[in-house]
């Protein structure tokens, strides 16, 4: 591991797997710690004005970095926040469908499946085959299971598990075409991929800024286009409902008031944005994707694994997910991690294990070494077999 822009995560420990919590740069962390002060220091002042004020620019300046209007976007804590807000709200009657896939992150299926239990819909999670061959067969396959009943797509732009981008894009042109809600998880994407909300054109997408954006933990957002605001109720009703001083916006107004709290990681996102741009974050993440790709080749041609997705960037960023089997994955992760000190996911998808590597500026050969050995060893001793 080096140094490069300082990142608070350890320096004796192999750290693959910034896609499920980032790390902060230092520089990154002192400022939101500055803000904690700055909040404490006058709480009264910061939280009811100064820090609303704050608030309000850091919104705007996330806006701008997706793409999209200010008022049609607020901070949350994460996106399990966000798609909690939007399954309890979404209108649907008994019978209605949300196409989703089989690809989803758990927590989420948990969600949908509970709020569309509760109002007699059906959550239908399409499976996807692997290995992804070609985008179109994912946009086909996706479809396949669509019928009269579906009102609403739910889908991850990158997935978790799997670690496999899908054509979003794609397939919301195809839903509204077929007049669906269209929402997006994008939890992993924001300076993973380039995120344009005006190109994109979901109704719905969150994304995380605690994850590849850099921001402390507990910075996300949530968009919802103009359309769709309505009927979109606050998780949390607070002094913004039904507000006697409104603001140019309902949705804003409802939804960023959510009762006392720290919003320090918020306004930490504007310093994110201009770190990531006096570093050419760009250049850095697309050399974290070459990276992905080179070790997912050495890998693949060392141990033999039938990829679940061509290798190149169609469907990988930086992340990647190797098939392994083995009978104990919780297990394997203690493993990895007490004998060989690797910080690293080993996902579950239905039957299937993945061991998940992600790749940040602070990773380099030595770590790849340290997956190798670990790797090797554990196929030795018979703990995992690569499938
Ligand atoms: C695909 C996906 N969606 C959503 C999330 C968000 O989880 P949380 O709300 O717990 O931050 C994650 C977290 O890793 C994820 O991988």
């Amino acid at each position: 591991m080096n140094e490069n822009f300082n990142f608070l995560v350890r320096k004796d420990i192999t750290f693959l797997n910034f896609g499920s919590f980032g790390s902060c740069p230092k520089e990154i962390f002192s400022f939101y710690q500055d803000k904690q002060l700055e909040l404490e220091s006058q709480p009264v002042s910061f939280i009811v004005e100064e820090g609303i004020h704050q608030l309000n620019n850091a919104r705007k300046s996330l806006a701008q970095y997706v793409n999209c209007h200010d008022d049609d976007l607020v901070f949350v804590t994460n996106p399990s926040y966000a798609i909690n807000t939007i399954a309890k709200s979404l209108p649907l009657n008994i019978g209605d469908e949300v196409l989703s896939t089989n690809l989803e992150y758990g927590a989420l299926i948990r969600t949908w499946s509970y709020y569309c239990d509760k109002k007699g819909a059906k959550f239908v999670q399409q499976s996807i085959p692997l290995p992804l061959s070609t985008v179109e067969e994912v946009v086909d396959a996706f479809f396949s299971g669509y019928n009269k009943n579906t009102k609403a797509i739910f889908i991850s732009q990158i997935t978790s598990s799997t670690a496999l981008i899908l054509p979003v894009a794609e397939i919301c042109r195809e839903a509204k075409k077929r007049g669906l809600l269209t929402i997006v998880d994008g939890a992993h994407v924001p300076a993973h991929l380039a995120l344009n909300l005006r190109e994109l054109k979901a109704d719905i997408y969150t994304g995380a800024c605690h994850k590849w954006m850099m921001a402390p933990k507990g910075s996300s957002f949530l968009f919802a286009s103009k359309n769709v605001q309505e009927w979109i109720d606050p998780l949390l009703i607070s002094w913004g409902f039904q507000t006697e001083n409104p603001s140019s916006s309902r949705f804003i107004d409802h939804h960023q008031t959510a009762g006392t709290r720290d919003f320090s990681a918020f306004l930490t996102v504007p310093f994110c944005i201009d770190f990531m741009k006096r570093h050419d974050w760009e250049k850095v993440s697309r050399s974290n994707k070459e990276m992905t790709i080179e070790w997912a080749n050495r890998l693949k041609d060392s141990f033999k694994f039938n990829s679940i997705s061509p290798i190149d960037d169609t469907f990988l960023g930086q992340m990647f997910a190797i098939p392994i089997q083995t009978t104990d994955s919780l297990k394997l992760k203690e493993f990895l991690w007490e004998k060989f000190k690797i910080e690293i996911p080993v996902t579950q998808m239905e039957n299937r294990n993945f061991i998940r590597f992600s790749i940040q500026a602070f990773n380099d050969w030595d770590d790849y070494a340290a997956l190798e050995t670990a790797l090797i060893d554990l196929q030795k001793s018979e703990i995992i077999k690569f499938c």
